[in-house]
This record gives structure tokens, C-alpha cells and sequence, in this order.
């Protein structure tokens, strides 16, 4: 059986209708870029992260970097986030001439480790950009707790974690700022690029309002440099059809999930290889943005590849499609070498080599997941004799 990792067709479909209508409104109003479809999705899209103020930018990344620019951050300054991240988290961070500084992920949920950070500190940190992974916050009042006592902003980056809630509230703006990403992969997938900033800070979302448009304030009047980070009314439009489908989509996703743990959870586990599955903390949620499992080699395992490649090419082959996020952590890229030594991050490093994510979109079928589940079982169980 087929089963893709995501089959966006599947959930856009149903709302054609409502979709093609959206298109035909926006293509008769003549508006674009910003205007009020961007403004009505931006109040409800700041509702569910809980946040005062909602800014419709272009994409997750063009989100991290406004909300680098309207803190200040640049050239001279440090960021401390996740290496084992997606790369836009880091990638802002240099692209607005700071440096990025690498802390290693907690070995269960791989997130930030919280603990990792204070020695990472200098007198040029600015600012801590938690990533809410796969789909499950960070943890976020110890990281409030050392921003606070050193006086740094806190990041969140949401770009995978929109409606997730961290404690009975809601991620995003829960420190200074926080970034979303509508990429169609996301639980709420746009059907182009698509970002959200969110504060409840009004003078950081009226800097990031103006930087998302060249700084201008007023037409053509510039007092600080932004750039293009501008919404479409387009993707707007669609995303406002999306968006009351959010919950219904996270929660297929979880029920997803949850079969997955049920079903993997007896997956053999041996001298061979070990499959550990995701772990959602108590006191948060998870909206499985990802369901990520970790494909461990245990001392009995004698073939050349990893048992996490050797199980994706076997999905593959019988035409089950999972991915890396991520194989390379961020402090081993080659264009953060010019950074210099960086540490060893053990956590991350060994998870680079071990994640499997799995198909785990809200259409996907319950043979479908049968299926992913069977060709797991089926190699766990050879790979273990
Ligand atoms: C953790 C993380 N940060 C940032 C981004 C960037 O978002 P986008 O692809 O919308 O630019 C993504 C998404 O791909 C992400 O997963």
C-alpha cells in the first residue's frame, strides 16, 4: 500500500468550494497584499495562540527574522536556540548579523534543554528562541525563568506548534514574541508560504508591523530598515477558510498519534535495534505535528547502515514514505563553520541519527496506518530474530 506523509488534495478537497470562493473574492477586490483579509485572519489567527496582537507576514522564517529585527537583535549580538532544530530557527539569527549560539535537546522530547542554557550565556546573549518541536511546547517556564533573571528576550518559535498549549496556555506569546508557519505542512497549512508574528507587546507589534513593509511609517518615510515580509490576501483568504477546521485537524492528528504509540509500543526491542516512541510531557500538548520515532542500534546490529535508514529504505520500498527531521544538526552545518569549534551536543547529534517521522496527517486512513505500523513490526521483529 501507498501511504504518502502528507497528502495536502486530501484535506483541501472538502473546502473546495469554500476555497474557490475565497479566490474569486479576493481576485475581484483588487487587494492583494495586506488589506483587510489579512487583517481579519491576523485577529483570528492571534486568538488561538492567545496573543494580543497577530501579524501576517510571509512565511515562518520571514517571521523569525521581523521578530529579530524589531527586538534589535544584530551584528555583536548572541542568540542561544535548539541545534536540532528546522534551519530557519538559526538561519535568522545570522542573517541578521548576530551569532547563533547552539544548546543541545533534552534526550527525552528533543527540545530545548533548559538546563544546557545559562552556561551558554555571555554578556552579548539577547535573546532565547525555545523551537516547540514536532509539535510539543518547550519547556517554557524554565526558559522564562533564566530570560528573566538575565534579562533576554524570549523567541518562541511555533512554526510547529500553532494551538499547542504549554501549562493550559496557549504557545506563541507566552515570552516577548513568537513566530508561526502556515508551510502546508503544518496543522495549519496555507496553500503557498504564510507566517504569523505574535506579542501581546504593542509597541513590538507595531515595529514589527512596520518592518514587515521596509520600516515605512508614514508612505514613504522610512526611520528604520525592514524589508518585504508582506502577506498575501490571498493565502490570507485561504487561510480564514482553514483556520475553524484547525482543531478538528490537530485533533485527527493526536488520534493518529495516540494509534501509533498503542500499536508501536510492543514493536520488538532487542540487541539489534530499539524503536523509542515520542514523549509528550504531562503538563503540555502535543498536536503531533510530527510523529517522530527514534530507531536505535543496539550492539547486536552488524549491518553497515543505520537500522533508522535500513527501516526507511524497507518503508520505502514497500512505499510507505517517512522523513529526517533533521539528519544534520544545526552546529554541524558547514555554513555555521566560519563560527568556529563548537561544542559537542550529544543529544542532538545522536538524534540526528536515530528520528524517523511517520505519516501522521489528520486524512491519513486507519489502513494506512495499519500499514506503517505492519512493515515497522514486521522489521523490528527480522532486525531482532
Ligand atoms: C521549527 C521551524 N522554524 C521555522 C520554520 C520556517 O517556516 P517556513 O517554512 O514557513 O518559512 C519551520 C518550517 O518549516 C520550522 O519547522
Amino acid at each position: 500500500m501507498r501511504v504518502p506523509l502528507l497528502d495536502a488534495r486530501r484535506q483541501n478537497q472538502p473546502l473546495e468550494g469554500e476555497l474557490s470562493a475565497a479566490f474569486e473574492r479576493v481576485l475581484r477586490s483588487g487587494q492583494f497584499i495586506l488589506g483587510p483579509e489579512v487583517e481579519q485572519f491576523e485577529t483570528a489567527a492571534a486568538a488561538v495562540a492567545g496573543a494580543r496582537f497577530g501579524i501576517g507576514v510571509s512565511s515562518g522564517t520571514d517571521a523569525i527574522l521581523v521578530a529579530l529585527m524589531a527586538l534589535g537583535i544584530g551584528p555583536g549580538d548572541e542568540v542561544i536556540c535548539p541545534s536540532f532544530t528546522f534551519f530557519a530557527t538559526a538561519g535568522c539569527v545570522a542573517r541578521v548579523g548576530a551569532t547563533p549560539v547552539f544548546v543541545d535537546s533534552c534526550a527525552e522530547c528533543l527540545n530545548l534543554d533548559a538546563g544546557g542554557i545559562e552556561r551558554r550565556i555571555t554578556a552579548r546573549t539577547k535573546a532565547i528562541v525555545p523551537v516547540h518541536l514536532f509539535g510539543q511546547p518547550a519547556d517554557l517556564d524554565e526558559i522564562l525563568e533564566i530570560a528573566r533573571r538575565h534579562h533576554l528576550a524570549v523567541i518562541e518559535d511555533a512554526a510547529q506548534s500553532f494551538g499547542a498549549e504549554y501549562r493550559g496556555r496557549p504557545v506563541g506569546a507566552i515570552g516577548e514574541i513568537g513566530t508561526v508557519s502556515f508551510f502546508p505542512t503544518k496543522n495549519l497549512g496555507a496553500l503557498g508560504d504564510a507566517g504569523l508574528v505574535v506579542t501581546n507587546d504593542a509597541m513590538l507589534a507595531e515595529k514589527v508591523r512596520r518592518l514587515r513593509n521596509h520600516g515605512m511609517h508614514p508612505k514613504y518615510m522610512h526611520e528604520m530598515v525592514g524589508g518585504n515580509f508582506r502577506l498575501d490576501a490571498l493565502q490570507a483568504a485561504l487561510l480564514a477558510v482553514k483556520l475553524p477546521h484547525l482543531a478538528g485537524y490537530t485533533a485527527r492528528r493526536q488520534r493518529n498519534a495516540a494509534e501509533y504509540t498503542r500499536a508501536l509500543a510492543g514493536a520488538a526491542s532487542g540487541d539489534a535495534m530499539a524503536i523509542a516512541l515520542p514523549v509528550t510531557h504531562a503538563d503540555r500538548t502535543h498536536i503531533a505535528n510530527q510523529y517522530t520515532i527514534r530507531v536505535r542500534r543496539g550492539p547486536a546490529w552488524r549491518h553497515r547502515e543505520s537500522p533508522r535508514d535500513a527501516l526507511r529504505n524497507r518503508l520505502a520500498e514497500r512505499g510507505i514514505a517517512a522523513e529526517i527531521y533533521y539528519p544534520v544538526p544545526l552546529h554541524r552545518q558547514e555554513c555555521f563553520r566560519e563560527l568556529g569549534p563548537q561544542p559537542t551536543l550529544p543529544v542532538a547529534e545522536e538524534a540526528a541519527g536515530e528520528v524517523l517521522s511517520l505519516p501522521v496527517f489528520p486524512e491519513l486512513t486507519a489502513e494506512e496506518a495499519a500499514a506503517v505500523v505492519a512493515e515497522i513490526l514486521e522489521f523490528a521483529s527480522e532486525a531482532n530474530g
